[in-house]
């Protein structure tokens, strides 16, 4: 198998409902993705990984699937699915599809013929007990709902609405790969495979600790007995086709993602690690913390180090999972500064870049007044299962913090009444700020972080060191400053990021000292060599050795 084209590409990710609408219905569809193919591409990008466009009742917006092999009406049919396909290779990107085979939905044919009764062709394709056991799910109460239809208790490790599929089932393997060949056949190039280290779970389903909440069943599930089996099986399907692999593995570490991507049974091409989004909070974004650098550049060179030689990194700082990075690792009051300094810290490293809608203009978190206004599942039961001693303000505050929603909101795309997203109400909340946030603003303001990120693509993209260069971080425990190299045959890259707020005096490694630095792209004016570095100061140099 052939594929090393995803080293050099780098993504765009899509969340469709808060894309474009093309119908003017204020929800995100597949022909509003269809006008913006162009300015995809304009991006300097290569390929789009769109999150789930399938029929769902969305009770997590698109993750709780009930048919796999279909478009959701909201969204367009195969057909217009297959016309965005068709124009995105003729303009040369790559598209990638979400697979979401841990669960489906509640609403999916097989669940509903599964619940009937416990001798049915699709009785087996769920996981169900007499009596539950004491794990919690990660968004919806405890992992266990009781069905009376089927007298029995379903597993749904995230909401109730998502109940897990039995992967030791063979007769589900081979939906799975069915699900897969129907995509790839179609001429898809491959798969994002949602929370794919969650499929294979502990033989008798022991019992969790009881005192550690919403993960406490986590050991069970998390890179079960009989993972890389089923993953060899659908790494098979992968093989007759000329497509890629990337796993999501909440809470995965370095030596556990290296089972998948590596060795005889290498099964994912890359693996979104988790270990970076926790440098203002732990396990989920939920209980939360200042934002500290150091966290930030450990879980990075982390894994830059441990892949190095051996595997490939899937490199992002946002999805539609997170809250926004800006209102996060930098500073909304310096937007365009701290934006530009976390595409530098990132874009850089060894792997392949994935940007989220909207973080290429720097849109940041949307703050609602009421819970009652949020739409994602895991924010609205976090508000209601957790710290609920403290005052509802300060439960809201940690829902402006943390939730998903805010990478959700609308696409920014002109100061317009609805963004330019749509000419209709939208079906969410559009951030304020799109007054000034915008992307049509941006096209024309060439110092804007959207021509920023364009150029540091084309960087990226023109330059074999910033592909396949050795990674080398300096300073490693410098609060303010992040700062690495990247070097091959003889080229070398630093790459130099203020994260402080403040000017900084910045060191130039003892072993750089002779060296001709010569600037490749900063986020400042003019011609950047003092060694103080503005707030949220990035350089990027080239130099030989
Ligand atoms: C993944 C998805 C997330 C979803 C969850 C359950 O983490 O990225 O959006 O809620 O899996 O499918
Ligand atoms: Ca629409």
């Amino acid at each position: 198998m052939n594929n090393e084209w995803y080293k050099r590409m780098s993504f765009y990710q899509i969340w469709i409902r808060s894309f474009k609408d093309g119908n003017g219905d204020g929800i995100g569809d597949l022909k509003g993705v269809y006008e913006k193919l162009g300015y995809i591409k304009s991006l300097g990008v290569d390929g789009i990984w769109f999150s789930p466009i399938y029929p769902s009742p969305k009770a997590d917006y698109g993750y709780d699937i009930s048919d796999y092999k279909n478009i959701d009406p909201e969204y367009g049919t195969l057909d217009d699915f297959k016309k965005v396909l068709n124009e995105a290779h003729r303009i040369g990107l790559k598209i990638i599809m979400d697979l979401v085979v841990n669960h489906t939905s509640d609403e999916h044919p097989w669940f509903k013929e599964s619940r009937k009764s416990r001798n049915n062709p699709y009785s087996d394709y769920y996981i169900w007990r007499d009596k539950p056991n004491n794990w919690n799910s990660l968004f919806e109460g405890k992992a266990w709902e009781y069905d009376s239809e089927r007298g029995q208790y379903y597993l749904h490790i995230f909401a109730k609405k998502q109940p897990d599929l039995n992967m030791d089932n063979p007769k589900v393997r081979e939906e799975v790969k069915s699900i897969m060949r129907f995509w790839l056949d179609m001429g898809v190039d491959g798969f994002r495979e949602d929370v794919i280290n969650f499929i294979s779970k502990a033989e008798g389903l022991p019992d969790g600790l009881p005192f550690v909440p919403a993960v406490n069943g986590m050991p069970y599930y998390k890179d079960g007995p009989h993972i890389h089996e089923y993953m060899a099986e659908f790494r098979k399907v992968c093989e007759e086709y000329d497509c890629i692999q990337i796993g999501e593995g909440p809470m995965t570490t370095v030596s556990s993602a290296l089972k998948y991507l590596t060795g005889e049974n290498k099964s994912l091409d890359m693996m979104f690690s988790f270990d970076h989004m926790m440098a203002d909070c732990f396990y989920t974004e939920y209980e939360h913390r200042p934002f500290k650098l150091y966290r930030y550049k450990k879980a990075l060179s982390k894994w830059q180090y441990a892949l190095a030689g051996k595997a490939w990194n899937a490199l992002y700082i946002e999805n539609h999972d997170h809250p926004r990075i800006i209102s996060r690792y930098g500073s909304e009051k310096l937007r365009y500064e701290s934006g530009s300094a976390l595409a530098v810290s990132f874009l850089f490293l060894q792997g392949t870049p994935f940007i989220y809608q909207g973080q290429e203009i720097g849109m940041s978190n949307i703050r609602l007044r009421s819970i009652e206004n949020y739409a994602d599942v895991s924010s609205i039961n976090n508000f209601n299962s957790y710290h609920l001693k403290e005052s509802i303000e300060k439960r809201l505050k940690r829902i402006h913090l943390s939730s998903r929603d805010s990478s959700r909101t609308p696409m920014q795309w002109t100061a317009d009444k609805y963004a330019g997203f749509s000419t209709h109400e939208p079906w969410f909340y559009v951030n304020r700020n799109h007054a000034y946030v915008n992307v049509d603003e941006e096209e024309h303001n060439e110092s804007s972080l959207l021509n920023f990120y364009r150029k540091c693509l084309q960087i990226r993209k023109n330059s074999r060191t910033l592909i396949y260069g050795k990674y080398k971080e300096y300073f490693p425990k410098d609060p303010y400053i992040y700062m690495y190299e990247r070097s091959l045959e003889g080229m070398h890259y630093l790459i130099i990021c203020s994260f402080a707020k403040h000017t900084v005096k910045v060191r130039i490694p003892k072993n750089l000292a002779e060296v001709k630095l010569k600037l490749v792209i900063s986020n400042y004016a003019g011609l950047r060599h003092s060694t103080y570095f503005a707030p949220y100061e990035a350089r990027v140099y080239r130099f030989r050795k």
